[in-house]
């Protein structure tokens, strides 16, 4: 006990103790936290399809005829036929072979590579990956290389030291605390001319890049290219869930092998039917994606002629860098009380000295709304000598 307590000191001297922030309606543009309305500008749902009315009814019709839980985990008594239904939809839209549902899209992370990977292989992972995928190539006791993110002769660099006799390159499509895109097309090509195999996270791509939002990779053109295709149901798609879609020979054995599938109770039906449902409405809706699209470019330009630094983002996750925790702190609550909830990331989220406010824009907010935002973040901005003026 002794060593724990020193250790959660030592976090909340160095001003990194968390809490959360308790929401008491529904993820929107505009929300309820603490008996006051806030504009959210920091939710992964994307394409705010969390109010949507046509999923909710999906999810009241799945729990009217499947009832509320699922019973069993899927290779036991767990399994309806939505899920299968769900795995065909995912590989139709992914345009792979096969795919499999896992509970989040953390165990799906933690699952595939624990299963794929062993001693034998060698991973190289994008120093920025998510969390998951970092435990997951833990998990596998395969020899972890870590490239510097997005770095492309850093990679090939390594690739040339530490190849082993099986090999894989993991990365995020769009990352998740920069928001901005793997150079995939890059990856794909150095894969091919070593034979490694290649694995891409794309929970914050879909539904927002490519093809009828199919991802990151079908935005860059490699959706073929690309042997393992992991994806979350959390984010733009406003369920639960992850997901794997791939080859079937691949898809078959992580089915019978990976331990976060086999071993836990499946998705209950209302959270499947709402996945099912948000993908087909999805493939169908450009103009939501447009609009998003529109949204975030504008807002970023906005901060930007600010003087705000910014990362490379191409994506509705803009990041404001500001470098010191207890200012991204001061920030993140200087909003809140002008009525706007941005949540300050701080290490070990992200590295030390890059602390941020992570915006993230949804297809629903308004013009107004972010203008007010921008108006109130430049106010503050220049109060605490984030930018100059
Ligand atoms: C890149 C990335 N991968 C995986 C996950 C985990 O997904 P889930 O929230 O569905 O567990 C996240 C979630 O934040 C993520 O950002």
């Amino acid at each position: 006990m002794d060593n724990i307590l020193k250790r959660l000191s030592i976090i909340r001297k160095n001003g990194l103790y968390r809490e959360c922030r308790y929401l008491s309606s529904v993820q929107s543009p505009k929300v309820n936290m603490d008996g006051r309305e806030i504009i959210l500008l920091g939710s992964n749902n994307y394409l705010g399809l969390c109010d949507d009315s046509q999923l909710k009814e999906a999810a009241i019709d799945a729990i009217n005829k499947y009832g509320v839980g699922a019973g069993g985990s899927r290779l036991t008594t767990g399994s309806c036929d939505l899920h299968k239904k769900l795995e065909e939809k995912i590989a139709d839209f992914k345009g792979t072979e096969k795919a499999l549902v896992y509970n989040t899209g953390y165990m799906a992370n933690v699952g595939i590579l624990s299963a794929l990977c062993d001693r034998k292989w060698t991973i190289f992972c994008d120093k920025a990956n998510h969390a998951s995928i970092l435990d997951g190539c833990l998990l596998s006791g395969a020899k972890l290389v870590r490239y510097k993110h997005g770095d492309m002769d850093d990679l090939e660099k390594k690739i040339h030291m530490n190849k082993g006799a099986y090999n894989l390159i993991v990365t995020d499509g769009v990352f998740s605390m920069d928001g901005d895109i793997a150079p995939l097309s890059h990856i794909v090509k150095l894969a091919k001319k070593h034979g490694i195999l290649t694995m891409v996270d794309d929970a914050h791509g879909v539904g927002v890049l490519g093809e009828n939002g199919a991802g990151t990779a079908s935005y860059l053109g490699v959706n073929e290219e690309i042997d393992v295709q992991m994806g979350t149901l959390s984010k733009a798609i406003p369920s639960v869930g992850g997901y794997v879609a791939g080859k079937k020979e691949i898809i078959d054995y992580l089915k019978n092998v990976s331990k976060s599938f086999i071993f836990s109770t499946a998705l209950p039906p209302s959270a499947i039917a709402v996945s099912l449902e948000a993908i087909e409405m999805i493939q169908k809706d450009k103009e939501r994606r447009e609009r998003l699209k529109n949204l975030a470019t504008w807002f970023k330009n906005e901060l930007q002629s600010m003087g705000f630094s910014m990362t490379n983002t191409i994506t509705p996750i803009i990041p404001v860098i500001i470098g010191d925790v207890e200012k991204t702190v001061k920030l993140s609550e200087s909003l809140l009380e002008e009525g706007i909830y941005i949540p300050g990331i701080r290490p070990p989220t992200v590295p030390k000295g890059t602390s941020r406010l992570r915006i993230s824009i949804m297809a629903t907010h308004t013009y107004e709304d972010l203008e007010y935002v921008l108006k109130v973040i430049k106010y503050h901005g220049k109060r605490l000598k984030i930018i100059e003026g």
